[in-house]
């Protein structure tokens, strides 16, 4: 089914101005963007968006990063959205992230790697209203 998840390039792939090769990598393989901006995410925002992160060990390192510099919000939508991005960015730590993907070639740390996705369409929905007005979003 058509599907929409929520990606976030973070601040050390913005960084180091892998923005474009990023976004590529999602319109090569059918991935529509269907909303998209830039932002510095204030304190509060990040620790809302990991909320469910926040008991963990590296959420207080997790947060200062996301809020290191500005990072890009997109909405991607087409068929499989959720898992397709998964694939597209790799295993959450770099050192795992299978040769081709975008945690391989553009991620340093497990901690600076380069992207967010949903992971799951239940998340993808809630991460998506935290950034995106329903007017925002092009569903064409
Ligand atoms: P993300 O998909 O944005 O969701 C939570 C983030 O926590 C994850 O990507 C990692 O970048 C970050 N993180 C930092 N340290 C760790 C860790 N030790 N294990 C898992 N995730 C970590």
């Amino acid at each position: 089914a058509v599907e929409q998840t929520l990606s976030i390039i973070k601040p050390d792939a913005v960084g180091n101005h892998h923005i474009g090769a990023i976004i590529q990598r999602f319109e090569e393989s059918g991935l529509k963007i269907a909303a998209l901006k830039m932002l510095q995410l204030s304190r509060e925002q990040a620790e809302g968006f990991y909320a469910e992160h926040s008991e963990r060990p590296f959420f207080t390192s997790l947060v200062e990063f996301m809020i290191s510099g500005p990072v890009c919000v997109q909405v991607l939508q087409g068929e499989s959205a959720v898992a397709r991005n998964r694939e597209l960015m790799g295993a959450t730590n770099p050192e795992e992230a299978a040769p081709g993907t975008i945690r391989a070639d553009f991620a340093t740390a497990v901690s600076a790697n380069a992207v967010h996705g949903s992971d799951s369409q239940a998340s993808a929905r809630r991460e998506i209203d935290y950034f995106f007005a329903a007017d925002e979003i092009y569903t064409r």
